[in-house]
């Protein structure tokens, strides 16, 4: 700990899940009830365009129900307090890292609640449906789409974040299954970049073999924790 100065944080859906928001992979989770071509993939909007809103709609209305939990709470006072480099990457697409306080978020696979216009290219703060066709308001077109980052589309700010995993002299992972590349991959640049690595996650993967350490628990309990450890140091 006496040499630690950078920290990248991987955050994924298990941070949220104490918050109410269904992780993907677990029993009872999104890809169980939906499929994923059909719903997270440009083919499948191209498809069934209104399938999709309608599914993103949903999950842009319920995100704005539920509250940060201790897990978010406690990164954001990480990045209130800790003076050294930090970068929250997240693969969610809630606001809860926000809304708990956190500034120094990527979110990797975008946000439910920005629209993405792909005529004119912009992003816009978007809190309600886009089933019925809104306007774009910058160039008016009636094409938003949901900024969300589909399989087969390029993650946003990966420069930034390979820029920060180069740097970094911890890695730690929190509630992913490490099952989605290049998140899943991050853990070996790091290592190969010489950063030591963590993993807090519900249950052991076949991705907790490349951390350096791995705790099981919830997230609610360990984040609040390991985040108490680091501020000590
Ligand atoms: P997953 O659903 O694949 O994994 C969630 C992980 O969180 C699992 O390993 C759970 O064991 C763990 N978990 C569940 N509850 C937890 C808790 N209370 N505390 C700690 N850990 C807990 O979700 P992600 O890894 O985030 O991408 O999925 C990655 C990407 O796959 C998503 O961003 C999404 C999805 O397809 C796209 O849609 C592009």
């Amino acid at each position: 700990m006496a040499e630690l100065r950078n920290i990248v944080v991987l955050t994924g859906a298990g941070i949220s899940a104490e918050s109410g928001i269904d992780t993907f992979r677990d029993a009872g989770g999104l890809w169980e009830k939906h499929r994923v071509e059909d719903v997270a993939t440009p083919q499948g909007y191209e498809r069934d365009p209104a399938l999709v809103q309608r599914f993103y709609d949903a999950r842009r209305e319920a995100v704005q129900k539920v509250s940060p939990n201790p897990a978010h709470e406690a990164l954001a006072r990480l990045d209130r307090e800790w003076e050294g480099g930090l970068l929250i990457v997240t693969q969610n697409v809630d606001d809860l890292h926000e809304r708990a306080g956190a500034s120094r978020v990527v979110h990797m696979h975008g946000e439910l609640l920005s629209a993405l216009c792909p005529i004119c290219e912009r992003r816009h703060r978007w809190t309600g449906p886009l089933i019925e066709r809104p306007e774009c308001p910058s160039c008016e077109a009636r094409s938003l789409r949901p900024d969300v980052v589909w399989f087969g589309e390029m993650p946003y700010q990966m420069d930034r974040i390979y820029a920060a995993l180069r740097r970094a002299d911890l890695f730690v992972s929190i509630g992913t299954s490490g099952a989605v590349y290049p998140a899943a991959g991050f853990v070996r640049d790091a290592r190969e970049y010489g950063a030591r690595t963590l993993e807090l996650n519900l249950e052991r993967g076949e991705g907790s073999y490349w951390f350096d350490e791995s705790q099981q628990g919830r997230a609610g309990e360990l984040v609040p924790a390991w985040v108490d450890e680091v501020l000590r140091s």
